[in-house]
């Protein structure tokens, strides 16, 4: 078990503006080498509760039905893409993902903000820059906000690893929902180390915030029982491609139907000019 409990939240140990404890930038070591020796960490009283249920309140309205507008993607995120919410069903998984990026107006101001916080920790504990994924850089690297719900009854995800290359991904989760009150079966499971499959959900109450090496196999299984089901914060790194092509071709053909337009209307221009003054001269 690879587990940190924070000292609580109270007056001495005030929040920070992003509902986050400040004691676990002091324990940054800590949680750094449960992760390595473990490949993942958990970390008790590390969000404000009355963050979680705002945020659990919030996204459990807006994730529904009606508000889907996209395919659930992995990979392929372009450079200045609108916000959106997606759903799919296949065999590899079942899931609600809502993607949030910063060059937008945030769906939820308080997940951004805390999401934008933790990304800085997760810098600290790679050794990364602590504004690494939020600023323009050469390679188009950044961060979205991602925000997932998978119902009861259908809801997983196949095991998987993720890494970029060389890099090992950091993932941060803040979960919202929690097994034995909003789901009885199934979550997030994570092999360690050792190659044994844990149980991570189970071991989170509120205010809890997993750490885990995306390069230990990791998914969820299937959700089960009444409530909800598992809904889950985390900022993913990654690598946007740059605009596509199709939208550089319509700028192109707008600009030529513009200057084509404009040109146009200048030469009628010049040529009513030049007829006003050759009659101009004809009466003179
Ligand atoms: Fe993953």
């Amino acid at each position: 078990m690879s587990f940190i409990k924070l000292p609580p939240i109270n007056i001495e140990n005030a929040l920070d503006e992003a509902a986050i404890n400040p004691a676990i930038f002091s324990h940054i070591d800590e949680v750094k080498s449960q992760i390595d020796l473990h490949g993942y960490c958990i970390t008790a009283n590390a969000i404000d509760i009355a963050a979680i249920d705002r945020m659990k309140n919030f996204w459990s309205g807006f994730i529904n039905k009606k508000n889907i507008d996209r395919k659930f993607v992995r990979g392929n995120l372009v450079l200045g893409e609108s916000n959106f919410l997606s759903y799919s069903d296949i065999p590899s998984w079942c899931m609600y993902r809502n993607f949030d990026f910063y060059w937008n107006k945030p769906t939820h101001c308080l997940t951004s903000e805390i999401c934008l916080k933790l990304n800085s920790l997760r810098n600290s504990l790679q050794g990364f820059e602590s504004d690494f994924g939020t600023q323009f850089n050469q390679d188009n690297y950044g961060i979205y906000v991602s925000t997932s719900l998978y119902s009861v009854g259908k809801g997983h995800f196949r095991m998987h690893a993720d890494a970029h290359g060389e890099t090992p991904i950091l993932h941060f989760m803040i979960p919202l929902t929690f097994k034995g009150e909003d789901y009885n079966e199934g979550g997030l499971f994570i092999e360690n180390k050792r190659g044994d499959a844990v149980d991570i959900d189970s071991q989170c109450d509120k205010g809890a915030l997993i750490f885990f090496d995306g390069r230990c196999s990791h998914g969820v299984k299937t959700i089960q029982g009444k409530g909800i089901g598992r809904l889950v914060v985390f900022a993913i790194p990654t690598y946007f491609e740059t605009g596509s092509r199709l939208e550089v071709f319509a700028r192109s053909l707008k600009v030529f139907i513009e200057e084509y337009i404009d040109k146009f209307f200048f030469l009628k221009a010049v040529r009513s000019f030049l007829g006003r003054i050759k009659s101009f001269l004809r009466n003179y």
